[in-house]
């Protein structure tokens, strides 16, 4: 087979890696890719947000399945473009990929099939918008309805915090994705996400993870796309999970085929758990970044297999072989990362490192310059490792951290407290 992976993230090296490990994968080609990727498959650069393009790239190099990493190709209809040729795609349709692009829209899916998740009204008239948070109070929760590359969440403690993120979003602060504004009550709990593939009919669980969403240890600090992620999530246990499946992802797949809007691909479901009950928190249309490398590495040759069964619609016929492990990925990211950070620095000591199916960096910024590796991102290395526990897998995942010569980079040395915390109550 001849596998395209669209995007260019430490999420498209993991499932890269993945991929090439299965036998049946024979030509792959990663795009845009990066340094890290390179060493494994070829890298071609190409409009990954061009349908079109994107096909005719296909159709030129023979190309059997196409796997969409990020979620613009996806809201910009590259699925539908790639179908419509003919193409086995991995990846929802953009009428689908509406469970990520507009938060509206999912709440309104949750509403029609009763899913849990917290009371919500929608706005475009900021006076009714403030009207409706000074009856409700704080802490609220105010949204921008579109993709607004993670920063349109405002998690507000204060009145004026919420009343401010009003005026931001319906006075243009994020384009046509703050066209409305979704007001939400807060909920309190612990947040994990479930990563369920699906072919619109079936669905299959491929795995839990939690990820660390802010800079600093003890998790401070400014909000990030993901500083470490581990699985499985003890925190959704097997009985939170059922519940997750049968009232929240199952209702939201059958009402999404029942609107002639069949959901196919992964469906990462954000929840929010609190007192032994899952309450949606978003859904996301793709394997999360970092979330994506643990899953990854706990799943390993099989992913293939597992993501050419949903776009065959097969889901019903293949079952995941889970190993009693655990994965960690921790995120070296560039030193100022969220805020602004240089580029060019140089990364040294990445070739000393095991790579194995216990152990492996996977590249989110990097490239190639002069013969050596410098950091072109943010986020620059997820370094994973998988262990028989938790505490294992973070031990040889911060062992690789620690041989990593990279003066221009930073990260958490916290990564799973809080898991490795509960372990230690029990
Ligand atoms: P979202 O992009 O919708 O996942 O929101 C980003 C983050 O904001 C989530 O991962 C949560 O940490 C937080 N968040 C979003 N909605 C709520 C809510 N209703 N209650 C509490 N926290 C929330
Ligand atoms: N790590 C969060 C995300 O991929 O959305």
């Amino acid at each position: 087979m001849n596998i395209l992976i669209l995007g260019s993230g430490g999420r498209e090296h993991a499932l890269a890696w993945a991929v090439k490990q299965n036998p049946k994968c024979d030509r792959l080609i990663v795009a845009p890719g990066n340094a890290g990727i390179a060493a494994l498959a070829e890298c071609a650069d190409i409009d990954i947000l061009d349908g079109a393009g994107v096909v005719t790239f296909c159709e030129e190099n023979a190309i059997d399945f196409v796997i969409i990493g990020p979620e613009a190709p996806l809201a910009a209809g590259v699925a539908d473009a790639c179908r419509q040729a003919g193409l086995l795609t991995f990846g929802p349709s953009a009428a689908a990929a509406k469970l990520e692009a507009s938060k509206a829209f999912t709440k309104d899916i949750c509403d029609a099939c009763n899913a849990p998740t917290a009371a919500w009204a929608r706005f475009s008239d900021p006076t009714l918008a403030k009207a409706y948070i000074r009856q409700k109070g704080v802490p609220i929760v105010v949204k921008a309805d579109g993709l607004a590359a993670g920063k349109g969440v405002i998690v507000a403690a204060a009145e004026t915090e919420a009343l401010a993120a009003i005026d931001d979003i319906l006075g243009g602060a994020f384009g046509a994705a703050g066209a409305e504004v979704v007001i939400e009550e807060f909920m309190d709990g612990e947040e994990a996400s479930l990563f369920v593939l699906t072919d619109g009919t079936h669905a299959l669980t491929v795995g839990t993870a939690q990820d660390h969403k802010r800079a600093f240890d003890g998790d401070t600090g400014p909000n990030t796309g993901g500083m470490g992620a581990y699985s499985p999530a003890p925190v959704l246990t097997a009985e939170i999970e059922a519940q997750a499946m049968a009232e929240i992802v199952l209702p939201t797949i059958r009402e999404m085929a029942r609107r002639g809007t069949p959901y196919s691909g992964v469906l990462y479901a954000g929840l929010m758990i609190d007192k032994g009950q899952a309450r949606l928190v978003e859904y996301n249309a793709r394997f999360g970044d970092p979330e994506a490398q643990v899953l990854m590495m706990r799943l390993g040759a099989q992913a293939l297999d597992l993501m050419h069964a949903c776009a065959e619609g097969r889901l019903a016929d293949v079952h995941v072989n889970w190993a009693d492990d655990h994965a960690m990925t921790v995120v070296m990211a560039a030193k100022g990362y969220p805020g602004p950070y240089a580029r060019g620095s140089q990364i040294r000591g990445l070739e000393a490192l095991p790579e194995d199916s216990r152990h492996m960096v996977f590249h989110a910024g990097t490239a190639e310059r002069n013969a050596s590796l410098v950091a072109t991102g943010g986020r620059v290395l997820n370094v994973t490792a998988r262990g028989e526990t938790l505490r294992d897998a973070r031990d040889a995942a911060y062992a690789m951290v620690d041989r990593i010569d990279w003066p221009g980079g930073f990260c958490r040395r916290d990564i799973g407290w809080r898991a490795l915390q509960e372990r230690r109550r029990k």
